[in-house]
């Protein structure tokens, strides 16, 4: 099988792995593209894919899925030539060897491969807590409230602690601006240039919920394992800090509703007297079939309708732009009023804010 588009959004994935901190998976990703274009085994696994569009491709991240099927492959003992060749331990792992082992047992591990892949990327990053903080604290310093927080598209629900994390905001003029607790067992450093949040600001969570439809169970070693080979396997900074975060959510029971979004909206977000409600997500909204898209565009419409001054509400996104998918955006709503911000241009792990 031979598929213009795939072979392209694989060397297009490549290049983004490349240049946003991961050669491992660059070089990975490189040598699938060629095996596909030369009618090799992985086009096998890429088979739901076969003849769909791009747009299909990029938002059921067909590429991501491929590649990190094999990082999950890699993690477990059952095949130790794979997990030999991976980065490990701040081994940078080699690629060539790693894809020479992979692509030899594409036939063996096909069903391993293919389950893994058969659900959209479970990635949880916590340093797109980062990028979400410029929006809490617009939110907290506008309406002086305390925040009742609410997920969509949770995973883990790591990023439900967004307050209980260090961040580290190194700005462009030299300056670093801090905020959160000194003492926090995840740090989140992140190079933000353009005007600061309000670091003066200090929210007090006073409610927090999230939901996911298929929720990562961390009480679960298998679904743990599952988790953390959604990211890039020689970004070692991002699995400590996933370790780290996995580690808090663990200590405090906390749990992702398993639920659609659209259903669990309905059910469980209005505004409340009081406090300011925020409805946030983070690379969720391109695997939502259209009818659900606009079910909770319209829904978060009618939240917003209900909201007033004692009780406000905000939707906070952190989502590529529709109008070009390669930009992710940090945008925010605030009702009353409905008044739509574009609040940065951001990295979509989190890495970089360039606020406007
Ligand atoms: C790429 S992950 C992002 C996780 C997290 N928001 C983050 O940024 O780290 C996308 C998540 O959206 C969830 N998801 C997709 N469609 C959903 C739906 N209709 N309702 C609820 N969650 C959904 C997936 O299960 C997955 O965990």
């Amino acid at each position: 099988m031979s598929d213009e588009i795939l072979v392209g959004a694989l060397r297009l994935q490549s290049e983004v792995c490349r240049e946003f901190g991961s050669p491992f998976n660059g070089a990975m990703l490189a040598h699938m593209a060629a095996d596909l274009e030369a009618g090799g085994p992985v086009g096998e696994l890429l088979t739901p894919w076969k003849g769909a569009s791009r747009r299909k491709v990029f938002d059921e991240a067909a590429p991501i899925r491929l590649v990190n099927a094999f990082t999950h492959l890699a993690a477990g003992d059952e095949v130790p030539e794979l997990s030999r060749a991976y980065p490990r331990d701040g081994r940078p792992g080699d690629p060539d060897a790693a894809w020479t082992v992979g692509r030899a047992l594409i036939a063996s591990q096909h069903g391993r491969l293919t389950a893994f892949m058969g659900h959209e990327p479970q990635t949880n990053e916590v340093r797109r807590s980062g990028v979400l903080l410029g929006g809490f604290l617009r939110v907290a310093a506008e309406t002086g409230l305390p925040l009742r927080c609410f997920e969509l598209g949770a995973s883990a629900g790591l990023n439900m602690l967004w307050d209980r994390f260090h961040y580290r905001l190194s700005q462009d003029d030299g300056g670093d601006a801090e905020w959160g607790d000194p003492a926090a067992t995840v740090r989140v450093p992140i190079d933000w240039s353009g005007p600061a949040p309000p670091v003066d600001a200090k929210p007090q969570v006073v409610e927090r919920a999230a939901c996911d439809r298929r929720p990562t169970d961390l009480t679960d070693a298998a679904q743990r394992q599952r988790l953390l080979a959604c990211i890039w396997p020689d970004q070692f900074d991002r699995l400590e800090r996933s370790r780290a975060a996995i580690a808090l959510v663990a200590e405090l029971g906390l749990r992702v509703e398993a639920a659609d979004a659209l259903d669990w909206v309905r059910a469980r977000v209005q505004p409340q007297s009081g406090a300011a409600t925020v409805l946030y997500h983070s690379i969720f909204w391109q695997y939502l079939p259209a009818e659900t898209r606009e079910g909770l565009t319209a829904a978060i419409a009618e939240i917003g309708a209900q909201a007033t001054e004692a009780a406000p509400f905000a939707w906070l996104r952190m989502e590529p732009s529709p109008e070009n998918l390669a930009v992710v955006e940090l945008r925010l709503t605030c009702w009353p009023g409905g008044e739509d911000r574009l609040l940065a241009v951001v990295h979509p792990h989190g890495a970089w804010v360039r606020a406007s």
